[in-house]
């Protein structure tokens, strides 16, 4: 059944904690994607540690976004290669830490505007770990902005720790006043003397003192709706995390999140790492199959079901 899109979508692949397979995903999504629905970008926003290449089994690219961010008069176009994959494109992220790790906001603004004018029917954000703000920006101007999370305690936490700071950033943003940005800045600190503990109860706080922009910030607190998918589950009891998470973020945080999918630990995934070639290219296994139905919720917003 054929589906129309009007322009392009962009998601993003994030989740705070390093080697939870991120770029493993994104790279598989986007042959996945591209095999199937139409041409698409995966860019490689882990500035400064880009290894996206790697996951695709290609070499690291000559050109890359810190010579377009070097290079005034260079067009975003000039720094995207080709793939052995058809209707695949990928953008990387250069490696020289010094570079391009850490762009100046004008620099960052202008990677930004160029990735949101690319021609693509999808483009796919690769994110490097942690919560800086390059991370949280790349995130948040997603359409849809997806966390790979490990059944572990420390990868649990620190999705949570996205979740929230991706928010209060999102908020922070969008609050136009000073005063309201200096009470998000005090609420993300978990020992706010506001006495401020979730989102929800920011909200709240700003409604009292200026309704207009809490009305604005309730807006985005109820269309914020991030998306996650376990990696490296072993049980049932470890897919179970998933519609945990789900429903702690509606209680403690007011935040909708859809689970969209797990994939199994996966002795194909190292392997196809290593042999340089993606695991969806030969149509089999279980990752395949996760892969697959992953990329069915996300696109169609769909989320799991419990069992
Ligand atoms: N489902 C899986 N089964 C088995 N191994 C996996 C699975 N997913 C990922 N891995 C392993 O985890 C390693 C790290 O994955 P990946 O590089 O995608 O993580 P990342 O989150 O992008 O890390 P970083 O934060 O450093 O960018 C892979 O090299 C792969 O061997
Ligand atoms: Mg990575």
């Amino acid at each position: 059944m054929g589906q129309i899109f009007n322009g392009k979508e962009i998601y993003a692949i994030g989740g705070g904690k390093g080697g939870v397979g991120k770029s493993f995903i994104s790279a598989n999504l986007g042959v996945l994607l591209a095999k199937n629905k139409g041409r698409v970008l995966l860019v490689d926003a882990d500035l400064g540690g880009a290894n996206l290449h790697t996951c695709l089994g290609i070499p690291a690219p000559a050109v890359t976004l810190s010579d377009f961010i070097a290079n005034p008069s260079m067009q975003i176009q000039d720094a995207i290669v080709t793939t052995p994959y058809e209707n695949l494109q990928l953008l990387s992220g250069g490696q020289d830490v010094l570079a391009s790790a850490n762009p100046k906001y004008t620099q960052k603004a202008k990677i930004l505007r160029a990735i949101q004018s690319i021609q693509a029917d999808y483009v796919i954000l690769d994110l490097g770990a942690g919560t800086n703000y390059n991370t949280l920006d790349f995130f948040l101007i997603a359409d849809k902005g997806v966390l790979v999370v490990i059944p572990e305690p420390t990868s649990v936490e620190n999705a949570y720790r996205f979740i929230k700071s991706a928010l209060y950033r999102r908020l922070s943003l969008l609050a136009g006043d000073s005063q309201t940005k200096a009470v998000i800045e005090k609420a993300t600190k978990n020992k706010n003397d506001l006495g401020i503990r979730n989102p929800a109860e920011l909200v709240s706080y700003v409604m009292e003192s200026s309704p207009e922009t809490g009305v604005l910030l309730r807006e985005a607190l109820n269309q914020f709706r991030p998306r996650i998918i376990l990696n490296q589950v072993r049980s049932l009891a470890d897919i179970r995390i998933g519609f945990a998470m789900q429903s702690a973020c509606l209680k403690y945080f007011g935040i909708h999140m859809d689970f969209i999918g797990y994939l199994e630990v996966d002795d194909h995934v190292w392997k196809s790492i290593r042999a340089r070639q993606p695991v969806v290219i030969n149509n089999g296994g279980k990752s395949f199959r996760g892969l697959e139905s992953i990329s069915h919720n996300l696109m169609n917003d769909f989320q799991m079901k419990p069992e």
